[in-house]
């Protein structure tokens, strides 16, 4: 496995790879990876020759005052994972060498984006539809892999796809959590004890939600009042949304027809926590 820093060096290798005719799939990450980023790995090792997984802490996609310069960084430790799942290439640019001084294009949309996460994080969609759009025309993947932990994340990125004529397979991939529900996170090591406790509030409370999905509440409110409610026992937690909207639009849903995501980010002490489920 090779560990690269720019663009050009990426470029030859994936050239070499297009002319002994091996299919490529790109894992874009954050880095300090962990199991949920690995199954995506896994995914693409299984269904592509060769695999590249970026990692890159994206600034563009950090409004002010969040956590940029915090973000969690270890690339030894991302290189042994990348390694042990079978990746073939490394793609770690410095943030110069994705942005540099004169740059000034970007990718935005004008749907999907103002809702859930968007709404608090304004900037945020547009930092990663450009920097996953630059992604794609650097490794030219013909699949790439995203999780189903970021819903909004994926669906953003699906219509990105079908709208700018990408030509790239976009695969979701599950949400993979710890034992006691939590989904897994790079933002979890941010966590104290006592608030890694309070976090399962976040599964739980989706948990009840899905139940009563599952046996045909349609009442989206009342899905929503049920998961706030007991979120609001939890006093370690601040909701910054509840949601239930359309999977196909994002757009909330008042009677539930057809697939729906149901949509939480939580403050749990300073940490932004986010999870969801989707039925289908
Ligand atoms: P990051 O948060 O590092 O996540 C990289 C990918 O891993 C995303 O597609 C995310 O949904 C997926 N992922 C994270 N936790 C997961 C879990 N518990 N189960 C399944 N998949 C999980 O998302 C980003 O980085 C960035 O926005 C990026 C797309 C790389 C653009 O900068």
């Amino acid at each position: 496995m090779k560990i690269v820093e720019t663009v050009a060096e990426v470029r030859e290798q994936v050239k070499a790879w297009r002319q002994e005719g091996l299919s490529v799939g790109l894992v874009p990450t954050m880095g300090y990876l962990h199991e949920g980023h690995q199954s995506l790995i896994d995914r693409a090792v299984a269904e592509n020759d060769r695999v590249v997984v970026s990692v890159f802490v994206n600034p563009m996609q950090f409004g002010v005052g969040e956590d940029l310069e915090s973000y969690p960084r270890d690339m030894d430790r991302d290189a042994a994972l990348c390694e042990k799942a079978g990746a073939d290439l490394i793609f770690h640019p410095e943030p110069s060498e994705m942005y540099p001084q004169d740059f000034s294009s970007f990718v935005d949309m004008s749907t999907l984006t103002g809702g859930l996460c968007g709404k608090t994080r304004p900037i945020h969609f547009r930092g990663v539809c450009t920097v996953v759009s630059k992604l794609f025309n650097i490794v030219t993947p013909d699949r790439a892999y995203f999780g189903q932990k970021d819903a909004q994340q994926l669906a953003v990125i699906r219509h990105m796809v079908h709208d700018l004529s990408y030509g790239i397979e976009i695969v979701g991939c599950p949400i993979i959590r710890e034992e006691d529900g939590l989904a897994k996170s790079s933002r979890n090591t941010y966590l104290n004890p006592q608030e890694r406790q309070a976090a399962l509030i976040l599964s739980q409370s989706l948990a009840e939600g899905k139940k009563r999905l599952e046996t045909g509440e349609k009442n989206a409110d009342k899905i929503r009042q049920a998961i706030v409610d007991q979120i609001e026992t939890e006093p370690l937690a601040k909701i910054d949304y509840v949601e239930v909207v359309d999977w196909n639009n994002l757009e909330p849903v008042q009677t539930i027809q057809g697939p729906v995501l149901v949509a939480i980010a939580v403050y749990i002490g300073k940490t932004r926590l986010i999870d969801n489920v989707i039925q289908q």
